[in-house]
C-alpha cells in the first residue's frame, strides 16, 4: 500500500511510526512532516490549507489512502474534495467535521440528542454574552465557537475574568472570526477522559482510553495548551463506564449524524468529564488527540495499514484489534514561552541515546534538522512516549528518556499520570473491550 499522512506533530509521527512497520507498506508519505518523520517516511513540504494542492499531492503520489492528522483540513473540506475525485481517505466529511468547527453547532447537536452535556447557552453579541453569564454560577465556562487551536476555552473563576473573556473574543477579536459568537457554559466538576473511537459508519472500534494533561504546569496549573502529556492504562475506565459511553454519547453521536444527513466516519474524539452523575461530553474532536495518539499507538499490536484499509472498506465491524495490556506514557516537552510565544532555533542534544533505554520513542513534532543538527522548531518540541509493564515504571521510563534529552529553555511536567497512580492502588475489575451497534467483540491480548 501506499499511505500518505497529513500533518506534523507528534500524532503524525506516531501514526507514521505504526505504518511503517506494518507488513502491507511499499510507500509512505508525509506531509509536510517533521525531522523524526522523515525518518520514517518521506516527507513533502506542503501547506495544508491548500485543499487543492492536498488533492494533486495525493494523485500525484497515487496514494492508496491518505490519513489526515490536523482537525482544520477536515473542517475545510479536504474528505468531500478527495471524495469528489474517487480518492480514498480517513476522515469525517466537512459536514460532519462541524461537531469540532463550530462548538454552537456541537452543543446545539448534543442537546437535540439528549446527549450528556454542560448547561449552556448561545450568544451572538456581547450584551447578549453579559446577561448569559449573569445565570451561571461561578466558575463559568467562556468558549469561542469557532476554531482556536486550544485558545477558545476559558474556565473563569471571576466575574472579571468571564467578562475579560467575552471581551477578548467578542470585541478585541484576539481569535479572530472564530470568537464572533460564544457559548457560555456551567463549568463541571470531575476527572476528564479521552475516548476515542474509530468508525467507518456502520462498525465502531473504540480505542483504549487516555488521559490528557491540558495545562502547562504541574498540578493542572497555568494556562491550558494543546497537551502537556498523555498516559493509556485500562484503570482510566471501568467496563460500565466504557459501555455506557458507547452507549449514551458514541452511538448516539453517529445515529443523529446520520439522521441529519450527515453521516460520521474517521476518528472520533469524545473529551469527557466523569462527573458523580456519570460521564459527560465537553467536547467533540474530528480526530485522534494529541498527544493521545502517542501512547495509544504504542499499545496497538494490530497492523494500523489493516484497521484503516477495513474502515476504508466499511468492514470495520469484522475485525479483531489486539491491544498491550501494558500502560503507556507520553510526556511533552515544549519551548520556552509556550503557549503564548515559544522561542525557536535551539539546539537538542541527547536524543541519540533516548531509544536504547527500551520501550521508548520519541516522537517528534516541532523539530527540524540544519547541517546534521537537530533544533527545536515551535512550542510543542517532541514527547517520550514509554511502555512498560506497569504505570509507575512507564512513568518512570518516560522520565529516564526525557532526563537525557536537552535544549535551552525546556519545559515539561513532571507530574503526567500522577492521578493514575492513586487509581491503580486500587484497580477496578478487568474490562472487555465491547465494541456497540453489535459488531463483534475486539479482543485485547
Ligand atoms: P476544549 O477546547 O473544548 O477542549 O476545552 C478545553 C478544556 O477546557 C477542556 O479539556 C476542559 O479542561 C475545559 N472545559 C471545557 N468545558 C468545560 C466545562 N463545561 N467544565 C469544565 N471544564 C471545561
Ligand atoms: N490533546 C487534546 C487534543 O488533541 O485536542
Amino acid at each position: 500500500m501506499k499511505i500518505l499522512v497529513l500533518g506534523s506533530g507528534g500524532r503524525e509521527h506516531a501514526l507514521a511510526w505504526k505504518l511503517h512497520e506494518s507488513q502491507q507498506m511499499e510507500e509512505l508519505y508525509c506531509a509536510p512532516g517533521n525531522a523524526g518523520i522523515a525518518q520514517e517516511a518521506e516527507c513533502i513540504a506542503i501547506d495544508l490549507a491548500q485543499t487543492k494542492a492536498i488533492v494533486e499531492l495525493a494523485k500525484q503520489l497515487r496514494a492508496d489512502l491518505t490519513i489526515v492528522g490536523p482537525e482544520a483540513p477536515l473542517v475545510a473540506g479536504v474528505v468531500d474534495e478527495f471524495e469528489k475525485e474517487g480518492l480514498a481517505i480517513i476522515g469525517p466529511s466537512k459536514a460532519a467535521s462541524r461537531l469540532e468547527g463550530s462548538k454552537i453547532f456541537s452543543k446545539e447537536f448534543m442537546r437535540r440528542h439528549g446527549i450528556p452535556t454542560a448547561r449552556f447557552e448561545v450568544a451572538g453579541n456581547i450584551e447578549d454574552a453579559l446577561h448569559a453569564l449573569a445565570r451561571f454560577p461561578l466558575p463559568v465556562v467562556v468558549k469561542a465557537d469557532g476554531l482556536a487551536a486550544g485558545k477558545g476555552v476559558v474556565v473563569a473563576h471571576t466575574h472579571e475574568e468571564a467578562e475579560q473573556a467575552v471581551e477578548d473574543f467578542m470585541r478585541r477579536k484576539t481569535l479572530g472570526s472564530a470568537g464572533d459568537r460564544v457559548v457560555i457554559e456551567e463549568c463541571l466538576k470531575g476527572e476528564e477522559t479521552s475516548f476515542i473511537v474509530l468508525t467507518d459508519g456502520r462498525g465502531i472500534l473504540p480505542l483504549v482510553p487516555t488521559q490528557d494533561h491540558k495545562a502547562l504546569l504541574d498540578g493542572d496549573q497555568g494556562p491550558n495548551t494543546g497537551g502537556m502529556g498523555a498516559y493509556s492504562d485500562d484503570s482510566i475506565l471501568s467496563e460500565p463506564l466504557h459501555d455506557e459511553i458507547l452507549r449514551s454519547i458514541v452511538a448516539p453521536t453517529l445515529a443523529g449524524m446520520e439522521m441529519e444527513g450527515s453521516p460520521y466516519r474517521g476518528f472520533l474524539y469524545c473529551g469527557l468529564m466523569m462527573t458523580a452523575s456519570g460521564p459527560m461530553l465537553l467536547e467533540y474532536n474530528v480526530r485522534l488527540g494529541d498527544p493521545e495518539a502517542q501512547p495509544i499507538l504504542m499499545r496497538l499490536r494490530s497492523d494500523l495499514a489493516d484497521l484503516l484499509k477495513a474502515s476504508r472498506e466499511g468492514q470495520l465491524a469484522s475485525v479483531d484489534v489486539h491491544w498491550s495490556p501494558n500502560p503507556a506514557v507520553c510526556v511533552v516537552l515544549t519551548s520556552r514561552g509556550y503557549p503564548a510565544k515559544p522561542e525557536v532555533d535551539k539546539t537538542i542534544t541527547g536524543y541519540e541515546s533516548v531509544e536504547a533505554l527500551g520501550g521508548v520513542k520519541i516522537f517528534h513534532a516541532a523539530t527540524r534538522v540544519r547541517d546534521h543538527q537537530l533544533f527545536t522548531a515551535g512550542g510543542r518540541v517532541m514527547g517520550v512516549t514509554a511502555i512498560a509493564e506497569d504505570l509507575p515504571s512507564a512513568i518512570q521510563r518516560a522520565y529516564a528518556g526525557v532526563n537525557k534529552l536537552q535544549f535551552e529553555g525546556m519545559h515539561y511536567r513532571k507530574d503526567i499520570g500522577a492521578k493514575a497512580l492513586q487509581r491503580v492502588e486500587k484497580p477496578p475489575a478487568p474490562k472487555r473491550v465491547r465494541a456497540a451497534k453489535g459488531e463483534r467483540p475486539s479482543s485485547r491480548k
